[in-house]
């Protein structure tokens, strides 16, 4: 079966075995069955943050574990459970829609529910960690259910629990939120409050936060249905503060971040961007010309003709800069 669909590059990978699961019951006798005949698996949700780079000898799993629950308020939050399969974006709308406060700079982002705390998906100012209260998850091999708290994911830059110690151990299967009931606005985000400015809002409120942020992602992003892509592909890189200061003397335009620890966060984009890169196009591989950060396949490009690409780009960046760019989306 043909895994073009349910990846968002659009690569038209192969999986040897394809199930769709759409309970917490399937999706253990699914794991069940792989388990007996020894069998890989790789599960997979809106499949918007994987480069697939050979056909899947395994079962992949479909997580459709759809729905919502509220399951409480206090004086100042609203406790939301949803379920892994949900598409984020489209919660991000029931939260607008209910006046839940939280999620607005996180408006667009593609992929499931599922995989938001798996890397701890971040936009304009706000990490999936600023509002995450707990998940549940289902351990592949031994089948028990496991409560992960804001703690126990060990949150970082694009990071968790889940990319580290407990690696293709568990799935997520719901996410409970914790949401405002009374705002708090995060536009310190330059572009934020520029388009804010450019759309002449006087009023700041949740609903004109996420279409600001839908304006910006939309014109600078490619759609997947449009072009194959998923996201920023390399994460950005922090440097010590010696190597910063070297880079910036040599590139005084370099646009970077200080990090709490004292580090410095470079924008690859921009890294990627002037070592000419931006728009690079080789058959239906290429990087995206609005967003260098973003590789795409313009058609049929295979997994490994983008990892071509991602290759150049890391082995050009890193001989210009003297910085090794890291890749941020799973390759399989
Ligand atoms: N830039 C360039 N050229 C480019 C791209 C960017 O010069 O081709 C410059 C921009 O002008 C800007 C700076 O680099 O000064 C940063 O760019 P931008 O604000 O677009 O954000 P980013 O660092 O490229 C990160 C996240 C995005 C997130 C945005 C907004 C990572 C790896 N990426 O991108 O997240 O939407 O900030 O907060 O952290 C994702 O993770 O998949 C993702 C899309």
């Amino acid at each position: 079966i043909s895994l073009k669909p349910c990846n968002s590059f659009g690569i038209d990978a192969r999986a040897r075995h394809f199930a769709k699961i759409t309970s917490v019951a399937e999706l253990q006798e699914a794991l069940e069955w792989a388990q007996k005949a020894a069998m890989p698996t790789l599960v997979i949700g809106g499949g918007s943050n994987i480069l697939l780079r050979e056909d899947y000898n395994g079962l992949v799993i479909k997580n459709e574990l759809l729905g919502y629950e509220v399951l409480g308020t206090d004086e100042d939050f609203v406790y939301v459970k949803v379920n892994a399969g949900e598409v984020w974006h489209r919660f991000v709308l029931h939260c607008l829609e209910h006046a839940y406060a939280g999620v607005e700079n996180l408006a667009l982002i593609p992929g499931c529910v599922g995989a938001s705390p798996m890397q701890n998906i971040g936009a304009y100012g706000v990490e999936i960690r600023d509002v995450f209260h707990e998940l549940t998850a289902l351990h592949r091999y031994e089948g028990y259910q496991r409560t992960f708290t804001n703690e126990d994911c060990a949150f970082g830059y694009r990071e968790s629990v889940f990319k580290h110690v407990y690696k293709d151990q568990f799935v997520i299967t719901d996410v409970t939120y914790r949401l405002r009931k009374k705002p708090v606005y995060h536009i310190e985000y330059g572009a934020i409050r520029q388009e804010l400015e450019r759309q002449h809002v006087s009023e700041l409120s949740i609903q004109a936060i996420a279409r600001a942020v839908i304006h910006i992602r939309s014109s600078k992003l490619p759609d997947p249905a449009e072009i194959g892509n998923a996201g920023s592909f390399f994460k950005n890189p922090s440097v010590d503060p010696a190597k910063y200061e070297s880079l910036k003397k040599e590139f005084p335009e370099l646009v970077a971040y200080e990090n709490e620890d004292g580090t410095v966060k470079l924008a690859a984009g921009w890294l990627i961007e002037h070592a000419g890169l931006k728009g690079y196009r080789k058959g239906d591989a290429g990087v995206h010309e609005k967003q260098a950060l973003v590789l795409v396949n313009y058609g049929n490009a295979t997994g490994s003709e983008i990892l071509q690409v991602c290759d150049l780009v890391m082995d050009t960046v890193f001989k210009k800069y003297g910085v090794t760019l890291h890749p941020e989306v799973n390759i399989l």
